[in-house]
């Protein structure tokens, strides 16, 4: 066989370690501590922070409108209801301590819910809210996620869909 060019090796070899190097570096500025996590892991869990974020949007707008029936309506769905359905199957995955947090938020959400409803003002409530939005604070300073490109054993899930 022909010897192939040492500049081929060397636009193969850029070629394939650029992006992964650019990961590193990115990984290396941020400091916080790395969950691994597969893309459907990954996807289910950013998808829960998208409707915390959506209900927080909901519960100062209802806030704003002094309708605390609406304000228990948008912190309820964020309750213990919402963690029961997402993290049964994360929980072997994630640290404790995430969990842990990750549970607060949720009860802190059940009794922001309870307050609106007991007759509470805007202002009480929003004060539990603010207090509450520190938690979200702490953990987005302590954790972030490294998506894996891909999962063998989530492909061959999929693949038994079709
Ligand atoms: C138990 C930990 C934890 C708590 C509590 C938490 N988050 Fe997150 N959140 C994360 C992590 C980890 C990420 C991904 C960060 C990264 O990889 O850079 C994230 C990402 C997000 C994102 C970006 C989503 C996306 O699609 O990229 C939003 C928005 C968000 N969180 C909102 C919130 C809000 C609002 C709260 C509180 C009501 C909250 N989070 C509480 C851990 C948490």
């Amino acid at each position: 066989m022909k010897s192939l060019s040492p500049l081929f090796f060397l636009v193969v070899l850029t070629y394939n370690a650029l992006p992964a190097l650019a990961e590193n570096q990115a990984l290396s500025l941020d400091k916080r501590e790395v969950l691994v996590l597969t893309p459907i892991q990954r996807n289910h869990v950013l998808g829960e922070m998208q409707a915390l974020l959506s209900g927080v949007q909901h519960i100062l707008g209802a806030l704003a409108e002094d309708d605390m029936e609406a304000v228990a309506a948008s912190a309820r769905p964020l309750g213990r209801s919402m963690a029961s359905k997402a993290e049964d199957h994360l929980s072997a995955v994630l640290p404790r301590r995430f969990l842990q947090l990750g549970m607060d938020v949720h009860y802190d959400f059940d009794n922001l819910a309870r307050l609106a409803e007991s007759g509470a003002d805007g202002k009480a409530v929003l004060g539990e809210l603010s207090r509450l939005m520190r938690k979200c604070q702490a953990c987005h300073a302590h954790y972030q996620i490294y998506p894996l490109k891909s999962s063998a054993i989530e492909e061959k899930r999929l693949d038994h869909r079709h």
